[in-house]
């Protein structure tokens, strides 16, 4: 194992050569204030901008990209990740010197091929593990952050040298730098983002939604799991001692409940969901898919952003948030953002849902902030009153609704207009009621029947019958219901969530269906 420490690096290796650091933002602006106060020679490269201002108010010399990277032998790219590759190409290899260097802090661009570089250049990579402020903060308060450093193209004979000066100069050693190649730190990165970080959220949302649905206060549940920071906390420790020595920290009910309850979460399924996260991240796929998802301008993103905002959770935490601040509550926050619901055909089986859709908190004449926010969150998170009217469908009645939503939705020009220039098909299936559906969008045609489709659909949707009639009637948020494991998907992630842009008009077209069939009250 290899740390490298601030006496494993050398700042004179910098000595007469200029640093250019190109971009002024999260990164770059930390990272030149750093090097600058280590006694280092920097300029920063910038287009017309406000970052610019910015670094010219700090006191730096501020020049065009292409004109930054001439003057200096070491050009650190600091720049987003997105717009690396044509900026490097048109703005910065034409400047670069036999014998300069080139500094990534991330090795995304590089190992995915979405960068040229040229071949007479040092190419090292100094990637922080540390946000832009913290890089700054914590060079201040002298403690450092972690690097990874890595080292694709030694032309000088000196690269290895010259990039943990570099990680010096920005604060890193003082910490502890690890050497990776540039593929380890971009698949170690997404790792975290695509596979960690989503298994740690469904960890915490799952048990939101089962603590609130078995009926404890909904501001309990969300101080107690994560929004009173004890859990950063215990993370900041985690990090400082290792993950073992800190249980000491802990009672001894803890340490005994966590470690003899913990066995019951090995789940073997994991492991597996995590090795298919990093085989789509190491082929290539997700890099492509990405890059895809830009060129088109990112709508897939801009609907997963939208959807997440419009998960009650989302709301409840603002709420929250505003409550602990002693602030009063916007009105917009206490709104409610889905219809009201219909009742479900069996409570137990929906209770969790919905526990979680949005409802309104009842109209009452003025109360204390803290009250008119417990009630509104309770208001949000509650389950349906018990009297709501029952909206049972038969497997009779659920088939005959589907036939006619199938005739319906061939028919529907808002269906139609979303399948010009697509091809696919999900696949729906009601494992309770034993019934298959599909819908075809195919160049402008939407074909949806009963049975199973031929060739095989892209997308394949199992449910109950209970949650598909929900869902389709605009009661049950799809999100949730497959974030709370009520709906299985298999096949392609971004072909249904491109599903969701017509989803107000698959409810118009069902609710139709179904008035028709068994009549608004069923
Ligand atoms: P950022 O989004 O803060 O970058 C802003 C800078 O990029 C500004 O100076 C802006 O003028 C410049 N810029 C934006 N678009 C441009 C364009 N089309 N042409 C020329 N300049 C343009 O970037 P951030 O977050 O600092 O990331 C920089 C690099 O650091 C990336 O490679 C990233 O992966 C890496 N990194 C970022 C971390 C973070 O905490 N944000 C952590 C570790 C690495």
């Amino acid at each position: 194992m290899k740390v490298y420490r601030d006496q494993d690096a050398h700042l004179e290796v910098l000595q007469g050569k200029r640093i250019a650091v190109i971009g002024y933002g999260n990164q770059g602006r930390a990272q030149a204030l750093n090097l600058r106060d280590s006694g280092l020679d920097v300029i920063i490269g910038n287009r017309e901008d406000e970052y610019r201002e910015r670094a010219s108010d700090d006191g730096f010399e501020v020049l065009p990209i292409a004109v930054a990277a001439t003057q200096a032998e070491i050009v650190m790219l600091l720049i987003p990740d997105e717009v690396m590759s044509d900026v490097l190409r048109d703005q910065i290899v034409p400047s670069l010197s036999e014998g300069d260097a080139l500094v990534f802090a991330s090795g995304y661009t590089l190992a995915f091929g979405q960068v040229t570089v040229p071949d007479y250049v040092d190419i090292v990579l100094l990637a922080p593990r540390m946000i832009g402020a913290g890089v700054r903060d914590k060079y201040v308060a002298g403690t450092g952050f972690p690097s990874f450093t890595a080292v694709h193209q030694d032309r000088s004979g000196q690269a290895r040298s010259l990039v943990l000066a570099l990680a010096k100069g920005i604060g890193s050693t003082r910490f502890g730098v690890v050497e990776v190649s540039f593929a380890q730190e971009a698949e170690l990165d997404l790792f975290t983002e695509q596979c960690f970080g989503p298994a740690f959220g469904q960890v915490l949302t799952t048990s939101v939604d089962l603590l609130v649905e078995l009926g404890y206060p909904p501001e309990a549940v969300l101080l107690e799991l994560y929004m009173s920071g004890e859990l950063s906390y215990t993370m900041a420790k985690i990090a400082e001692m290792g993950l073992v020595e800190q249980s000491q920290l802990h009672s001894t009910t803890s340490q005994y409940g966590s470690m003899t309850r913990g066995m019951r979460f090995i789940l073997p399924e994991l492991r597996q969901r995590m090795q298919h996260g990093l085989d789509d991240i190491r082929s290539g796929r997700f890099a492509e898919e990405w890059a895809a998802e830009q060129t088109a301008g990112c709508p897939t993103l801009e609907m997963l952003r939208e959807s997440a905002r419009s998960l009650p959770l989302y709301r409840l935490e603002q709420q929250l948030r505003h409550a602990l601040r002693g602030e009063p509550i916007p009105e917009e926050l206490l709104e409610a953002t889905e219809a009201p619901p219909a009742a479900p055909t069996d409570e137990a089986k929906v209770a969790s849902e919905e526990a979680l859709r949005s409802r309104p908190a009842a109209p009452a004449a003025p109360r204390g902030m803290l009250s008119r926010f417990l009630a509104s969150l309770r208001g949000l998170l509650a389950p349906a009153p018990a009297a709501a009217p029952s909206g049972a469908l038969s497997r009779r009645q659920l088939e005959h609704v589907l036939q006619r939503f199938c005739a319906l939705a061939s028919q529907d020009p808002a269906l139609q207009a979303f399948s010009h220039g697509r091809r696919f098909t999900s696949h729906y299936v009601l494992g309770d009621a034993g019934l298959d559906f599909y819908m075809r969008f195919a160049d402008g045609a939407v074909e949806s029947a009963l049975g199973v489709p031929v060739p095989a659909a892209e997308v394949r949707l199992e449910t109950t019958s209970d949650v598909l009639d929900g869902m389709l009637s605009g009661r049950l948020n799809a999100m949730r219901a497959a974030m709370s494991g009520r709906l299985q998907f298999k096949g392609e992630a971004k072909v249904a969530m491109s599903q969701q842009q017509v989803q107000a008009d698959l409810v118009r077209v069902y609710s139709q269906a179904r008035g028709e069939v068994v009549g608004t009250d069923a």
